[in-house]
């Protein structure tokens, strides 16, 4: 197994669409193995393949519960609804944690790591957890969740950052 640096904000291969999965073969399960590896080490919640550089359509994720760390590949959102806002981070985005509204709700189609089709479902932090994790394959970022004024300053923040002016 291995730790994979996680690429920042910046970085292209965050805004590329990730690849669906065509064969879920020992690549695709080493790969699983240190994604999930990575989530821990970080630690974080979820992690997008995109965010080790792979543009492959996986991600995975440890919403805290009995379940530990899951795997979802290929995934897509079937349904969302509600409304929940809630302090947001992204590993690609150290330090940085903005109260984010979004839907709270959250059903999800994907593939397990033996093929089999699975759905999760969940709300809180689980349902925030998917949407940012097919977000990140998708090739958006959390920032693309903010309403545009929210953005805006969320970007200076980080350009100050950049510039080492905090
Ligand atoms: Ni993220």
């Amino acid at each position: 197994m291995a730790i994979f640096p996680i690429r920042k904000f910046g970085d292209p291969v965050l805004r590329l669409e990730t690849k669906p999965v065509i064969e879920i073969d020992d690549v695709v399960r080493t790969l699983v193995a240190d994604m999930i590896e990575t989530m821990y080490d970080a630690p974080g919640v979820g992690l997008a393949a995109n965010q080790i550089g792979i543009t492959k359509r996986i991600a995975v994720f440890d919403a805290h519960d009995e379940l530990g760390a899951r795997v979802m590949i290929n995934p897509e959102i079937l349904e969302i609804a509600g409304e929940i806002e809630f302090e947001e981070g992204c590993l690609s985005v150290p330090g940085h944690y903005w109260e984010i509204t979004r839907p709270g709700f959250a059903r999800v189609r994907a593939l397990d790591l033996e093929g089999k089709e699975v759905e999760y479902v969940g709300e809180g932090l689980l349902g925030r957890v998917l949407q940012h994790e097919i977000e990140h394959l998708d090739g958006r970022l959390l920032l693309d969740a903010m309403p545009k004024r929210m953005r805006k300053r969320a970007l200076k923040e980080l350009r100050d950052e950049e510039l080492g002016l905090t």
